[in-house]
């Protein structure tokens, strides 16, 4: 896989994104691959902690818009390479931080929200523009945007798809520190073997408490989000919307 970088060094298993041409947008082979390196990282004794990071000048431009128009209609089926990356993101058991500069689109920003720590390059900016899609939110993040930035910022967010920059980000906790994007790897890499040097079961036990009031429910927004999504993917607004993207023009919904 050239599209994303493994490596395991001292605790922790470091996944980046590879396919900057591409603005690391994310092909099914891409999910599929990072729903194996948790599961692999969940069960290796060796790794305690993960981290995902992109490009100092991008982290992510969200799910390859040509992937999703080749998408067949049962191709959003729990067992697919997305459902997979999104439950395993979410139920993941160890410590996982997030290295992000550039733009974070889609499900660059909602991977987010399920990360433990995320460190953001000055230049970073947060976009979930899922409507402008002719979609709707994923990844539980019609859940848990409104909980972390209350319901009106999430709604300019999500309705309007306006980008987050990095201060407000920030602001709203959905990062814990920015910094120049030439420092961010090296910050993350610092606070992930801080990680590593702790005791792995208190730090598990520690994040299964923090999380498992919300674990269900996360989950069941998930699943419902994604035959929301699996049905708005067939509309003829997701296929104006790709179709305007790949052919670099503006969308025109007004005959819709
Ligand atoms: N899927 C597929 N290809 C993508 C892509 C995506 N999500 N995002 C970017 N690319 C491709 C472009 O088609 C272009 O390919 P080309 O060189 O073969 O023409 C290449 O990556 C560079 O993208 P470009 O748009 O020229 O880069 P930019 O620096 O001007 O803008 C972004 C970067 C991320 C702001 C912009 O690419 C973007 O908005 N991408 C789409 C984001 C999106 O809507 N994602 C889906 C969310 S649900």
């Amino acid at each position: 896989m050239q599209d994303i970088l493994k490596d395991v060094s001292e605790g922790v298993m470091t996944l980046t994104l590879n396919r900057v041409d591409k603005k690391n947008a994310l092909t099914q082979a891409m999910y599929g691959f990072i729903a194996d390196a948790l599961l692999e990282a969940a069960a290796a004794p060796g790794v305690h902690v993960l981290v995902l990071q992109g490009d100092p000048s991008i982290f992510s431009a969200g799910n390859d818009i040509a992937d999703f128009q080749s998408r067949a209609p049962s191709a959003d089926s729990a067992d697919s390479e997305v459902s997979r990356f999104l439950r395993g993101i979410a139920a993941f058991p160890k410590p996982l931080v997030a290295a992000v500069c550039g733009p974070a689109v889609g499900v660059g920003t909602t991977m987010l929200f399920h990360c433990d720590l995320v460190y953001a390059g000055d230049n970073a900016a947060f976009s979930m523009p899922f409507v402008n899609l002719g979609l709707c939110a994923e990844a539980a993040s019609s859940l848990l945007a409104p909980q972390l930035m209350g319901y009106h910022r999430a709604a300019e967010a999500l309705l309007l798809g306006e980008p987050l920059l990095a201060e407000t980000a920030l602001e709203i906790g959905l990062v814990n520190r920015v910094v120049p994007p030439s420092e961010v790897n090296a910050l993350v890499r610092r606070q992930a073997l801080k990680l590593a040097a702790k005791p792995l079961p208190a730090l598990m036990e520690t994040k299964r408490l923090m999380k498992k009031g919300q674990l269900a429910q996360v989950l069941a927004q998930m699943a419902e989000e994604g035959a929301s999504f699996g049905r708005l993917l067939q509309s003829p607004h997701a296929k104006e919307a790709f179709s305007a993207f790949l052919e670099k023009r503006k969308p025109d919904f007004s005959t819709l």
